[in-house]
Formats: C-alpha cells, structure tokens, sequence
C-alpha cells in the first residue's frame, strides 16, 4: 500500500537504494527490509513495515481470510486491484496454503512491469519462495494454476485500467463471468493526490455493484481517511473502523454485509464528518478536497447503517 489518502504528500521513502531499473526500484526501508518504489509515481509500494507484514495485517487477519475459508465450500474469489509486485496476493495465498480451499484470485492492473522487475529481485525481497515459477507462467499467460498441499489456486490477470473495466461491466459489454463476483477484495491503489482515477465515487459506485448481495464481502484499505470512508458510504457499502497495520494506527474496511464489521461507523463518526474540511467524494480523477455538500449529507445520514439509534 503507497500511502497518504488522502491528504499528506504521496510519501517519500525512508529508505535508499538497491537496485533500479528506469521506472522502478529496489529500497531498504529503516527495519531492513526491501520493498519496490515506482519512480514514475514516486510512491513506494510498502513503505514502513514492509511488504509481507503489511500484507499479513492489512488483508490477511482483516478479512479473517483463515477462518472465512476454514468454513467456506466451494471456489473462494478474490478481486485483488493493483497487482503491482503481487505481495498482497502471495500473503494470502501463503497464508492459507494449509487449508483445503479453492482460491479463485483476480488480479488488475494496468501493468506488468513492477512485478516483472520484482521477481528480478525475488532474492532480496523475501516474499516470492516457490511462487517462481507460478509468477513467470502468469506472467507469459495471464492465468495459471496450481495446487500447493490442500490449497488449489486459478489465478487471472485482468490487464487494463480499473476504472473502465469496472465501468465497460457496467454498461455490459463485456460478459460480467469475466470475473465472478468478489468474497474479499484487496485494495491497493496509489494514494490518492498520485492516482486520483482509482478513488472516485463513480468507481466505488461501480465496484459495489459488482458485489452480489447474497456473498458476503469485505474490502480492506489503508486509509482512515473522512473523505475515503463517505465515498465508500455513499457508494452503498457498510463501512468500519480497521485494524492498526504497523503503519497507521487505523485503516478502513468495507463490506456489503454489517456482520463482517467489527466495528462499523457510528452516529459520533457521522458527526465529525459533517464538520470536516475533506468529506466529499471525488467524482472526476481530479484531487481535491471539500466539506460534504448539502445533497451528499442528506443521504449519507440516511444510510442503513445509521438507521439504528444504537449506532
Ligand atoms: C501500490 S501498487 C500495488 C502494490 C501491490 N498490491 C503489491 O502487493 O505489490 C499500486 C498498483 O496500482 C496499479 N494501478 C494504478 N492505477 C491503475 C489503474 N488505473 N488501473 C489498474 N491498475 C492501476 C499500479 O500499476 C500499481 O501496480
């Protein structure tokens, strides 16, 4: 996860150089550990803890992946958005290869490149062990399969920009089994002032059509961000506090079902969000901020999820 939804700078890694290529490069952050920074965007993919505990905190535990699939039958699907160098895919994937389980995995991206760079560099970044061979297939096929233990895996790459994608789904003109509809979805774009395209209302609207109502499905993300969290609303999930990742204290997670919410938002985080500065949706790929319009407002607060005095 690159970081800062929304509002501070796109950071800059605390962390110097191993290895570069001309678009991206190999950096050590503080604890030791390697993690890819593209240079075009100048974000660095995991930038504090780095990739494999991000990926563990962030997605695995959020989504209780383990204990979702200890007790799910059938093929499992997973939308994983921004491929990037595949470690959030390869921590889940690791992380339940013990189970008896069918993971279906879809992962998007518009490119291949940092993956391909980090599997040049699959000694120093840690994270690729026996997965080598599997990543070089997928990326020449765009698909591959396999079985490790008890785990079998059909994992596709979906090529191309997110945000149409989701939105030529919409309209119908690519057939919707394309990519089954999501139990879990790791979200992974860049931060916001860098990729605004992948943080709008319109795209969140689309995604959480894509859900189908009788899966449950959660979506964790890195930002505790106001202005994450109402577009989110807004674009029809039930949304909760997250769990600390060893970056932020707090991050976000979403679902189309309140009972994957530990702790879903309350009335006290409605009112703060009426006061902030950095509450309304983007609704174009332009970064911005601004309070909550009076029409956002007015059906923010008449969300499901507030509908409870309790809440
Ligand atoms: C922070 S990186 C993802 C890191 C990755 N999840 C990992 O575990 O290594 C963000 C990724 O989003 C991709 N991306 C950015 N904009 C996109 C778009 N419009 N459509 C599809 N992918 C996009 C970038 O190419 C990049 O690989």
């Amino acid at each position: 996860m690159p970081r800062g939804f929304p509002f501070r700078p796109a950071r800059f890694a605390p962390d110097w150089t191993v290895q570069t290529d001309a678009r991206y490069q190999l950096v050590r952050l503080n604890n030791g550990i390697c993690s890819v920074r593209s240079l075009v965007d100048a974000e660095t993919f995991h930038p504090v803890v780095g990739p494999v505990a991000e990926a563990e905190a962030l997605y695995v535990k959020q989504l209780q992946l383990r204990e979702r699939l200890q007790n799910h039958a059938g093929e499992f699907v997973i939308w994983d958005v921004g491929l990037g160098a595949a470690a959030n895919a390869l921590a889940v994937l690791r992380a339940t290869r013990d189970i008896v389980c069918q993971i279906r995995l879809f992962s998007f991206d518009h490119t291949l490149e940092p993956l391909e760079f980090a599997l040049k560099h699959a000694s120093e970044l840690g994270y690729f062990g026996g997965y080598e061979k599997h990543l070089e297939k997928f990326i020449r096929a765009h698909r591959v399969e396999f079985s490790e233990g008890p785990q079998s895996v059909n994992w596709e790459f979906h090529h191309g920009d997110f945000p149409t994608f989701l939105s030529n789904l919409k309209l119908k003109t690519q057939n919707s089994k394309l990519a089954p509809a999501p139990h879990a979805i790791l979200f992974d774009a860049y931060s916001p002032a860098r990729n605004p395209a992948m943080w709008t209302l319109p795209l969140f609207t689309d995604l959480f059509r894509q859900l189908d109502p009788s899966r449950p499905c959660a979506m964790p993300t890195y930002s505790r961000s106001t202005i994450l969290r109402t577009t989110l609303l807004l674009a029809g999930f039930f949304v909760g506090v997250g769990h600390a990742t060893g970056e932020k204290e707090e991050t976000t997670i979403a679902a189309n079902d309140l009972n994957l919410l530990a702790e879903p938002l309350g009335r006290r985080w409605l009112e703060r969000a009426r006061r902030s500065h950095s509450a309304e949706p983007l609704v174009e790929p332009v970064y911005r901020t601004a309070p909550l319009s009076a029409a956002s407002w007015e059906k923010l607060s008449r969300h499901p999820q507030f509908a409870s005095p309790a809440t």
